[in-house]
């Protein structure tokens, strides 16, 4: 396939990039400041290094695209997509984990070109396993192609998700959701990561994804990472491009529609 030009080298620039902030986010495991910006939302300065980093470097290689990164820095503009060509970054996905060194968290880092993200790119920091995708292209897990899973039942499946800790209005609704999939199915698993959640529903490592609450820089590359896997990311209402939506619904596709069904207490909670 022929991919655009700029596709190519984004994706390039972007895998080089995860990697190198991956080494920031590596020397300051184990000594990190925290910082609490609200009630359980942490940040530490490996997270403001790591988007720094990023940023200049994006600015250097593109110039003329725009980015929106998670971290209020106070010298940097964070902003709206004006650019054809517009970065969807989140410099540590998972920072709870980071900080009390429980894997995985990771760097994330989408392209969008008109609106649609092209590229994507999840970095596993503790792992090390990089996450790579364009669109129409394919899933790549450190360069070796992967796909999403063949689990065709619930009974077989295992679920990742994502606790609610900031917003607790929801929560038993949310308690409600996840009684009746802990019942239907093999597991459930709370990594701490959402992008890496994406990731590894993805990589057919999990089966099922769900969370309300996430912000773009959360998901927009694990999005393009499991349609890239081959399959299907919406929201509890199964509406396409859930990116702004909070509330996020990715699965292998055979388990989409149970899998909705059985999030239904969610349905109209977007915290
Ligand atoms: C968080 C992680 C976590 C999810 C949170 C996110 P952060 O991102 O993705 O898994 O449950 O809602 O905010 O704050 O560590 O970048
Ligand atoms: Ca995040
Ligand atoms: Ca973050």
């Amino acid at each position: 396939m022929d991919l655009h030009p700029t596709y190519e080298t984004a994706l390039e620039v972007a895998a080089q990039l995860a990697r190198e902030a991956g080494q920031i986010v590596r020397y300051y495991a184990g000594r990190v400041t925290v910082r609490e910006k609200g009630y359980n939302e942490l940040v530490t300065q490996a997270d403001e290094e790591v988007q720094r980093f990023l940023t200049e470097q994006i600015r250097q290689h593109f110039p003329d695209h725009t980015i929106l990164a998670e971290e209020v820095l106070p010298d940097q503009q964070n902003g709206k997509a004006t650019a054809s060509f517009h970065w969807i970054i989140d410099p540590i996905d998972g920072t709870t984990n980071f900080t009390h060194g429980v894997p995985p968290y990771g760097v994330s880092l989408a392209l969008q070109h008109e609106g649609r993200t092209v590229v994507g790119v999840v970095y596993d920091v503790p792992h090390d396993e990089l996450f790579t995708a364009v669109r129409g292209g394919g899933l790549y897990v450190n360069g070796v192609r992967a796909r999403v899973s063949q689990t065709a039942t619930l009974r077989e499946a295992l679920i990742t998700t994502g606790f609610p800790y900031r917003e607790m209005a929801h929560l038993d609704a949310y308690l409600e959701a996840l009684g009746r999939i802990i019942r239907a199915t093999r597991g459930v698993r709370r990594p701490g990561a959402a992008s890496v959640d994406l990731a590894w529903v993805a990589c057919g490592r999990f089966d099922g994804f769900f969370e309300t609450g996430l912000s773009p820089w959360d998901v927009a590359a694990g999005i393009l990472l499991v349609e890239e896997g081959g399959g299907r990311v919406t929201d509890f209402h199964q509406r396409p491009d859930p990116l702004f939506a909070r509330q996020i619904l990715a699965t292998n596709g055979r388990l989409h529609e149970a899998l909705c069904e059985l999030v239904a207490p969610l349905h109209h909670v977007y915290t």
